[in-house]
């Protein structure tokens, strides 16, 4: 997945900026993001911040919402720590088929910091999207990239991973984070 970021115009964006991430219980996160018309500077830029935002965090993968925009647009790098980066950014992407077949992965999210459970999910999808060159691109991922892109293109529908849970697993993690933040609220008022 070398050559998915088209012509690398996003890696050297000049003005690459951390985000502040959108966490659990903001209700940001449970928007259906809006389709993006036209791949412009503006949409190359968001796609340059979501990468810088991810490695800082550091994650496998963001959706725009996750940084408060609702657009469709998913960024991903799913190389292990000791190969070289590949930034991947999706634009407008769809699930065109998933296998029958399924695998069960360890799921995390930047969006629910420190809370990591099982998902099972189809073990391999084909899926389509439009690079940053405006290209339409059409590949089929197993593995990790299967479920990262599952789990990605999931945020750009409002849908998390915590939704895959039972309704008692969803329920107490929620739970925790909406205590989580009004104690931070109480203390910022306090
Ligand atoms: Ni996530």
């Amino acid at each position: 997945m070398n050559d998915l970021t088209g012509s690398g115009r996003v890696l050297i964006s000049p003005a690459m900026a951390i985000r502040p991430l959108v966490t659990l219980p903001d209700p940001r996160l449970r928007l259906k993001s809006e389709p993006v018309d036209k791949i412009t500077d503006e949409v190359r830029n968001l796609a340059a911040d979501m990468l810088e935002t991810m490695y800082d965090a550091p994650g496998v993968g963001l959706a725009a919402i996750q940084i408060g925009v609702p657009k469709r647009v998913v960024v991903m790098d799913t190389a292990k720590k000791d190969e070289e980066r590949r930034p991947v950014v999706l634009v407008n992407p769809e699930i065109t088929w998933a296998s029958e077949e399924t695998s069960t992965y360890e799921e995390g999210c930047l969006s629910i910091p420190e809370y990591y459970e099982e998902v099972e999910r189809p073990a391999r999808v084909r899926f389509r999207y439009t690079d940053l060159d405006g290209e339409a691109v059409e590949i089929e991922a197993e593995g990790i990239v299967a479920t990262c892109v599952q789990h990605e293109l999931d945020h750009l529908d409002g849908v998390l991973f915590i939704d895959h849970l039972s309704k008692l697993k969803r329920a107490r993690v929620v739970k925790k984070f909406a205590k989580a933040a009004k104690r931070e609220k109480v203390e910022a008022e306090s």
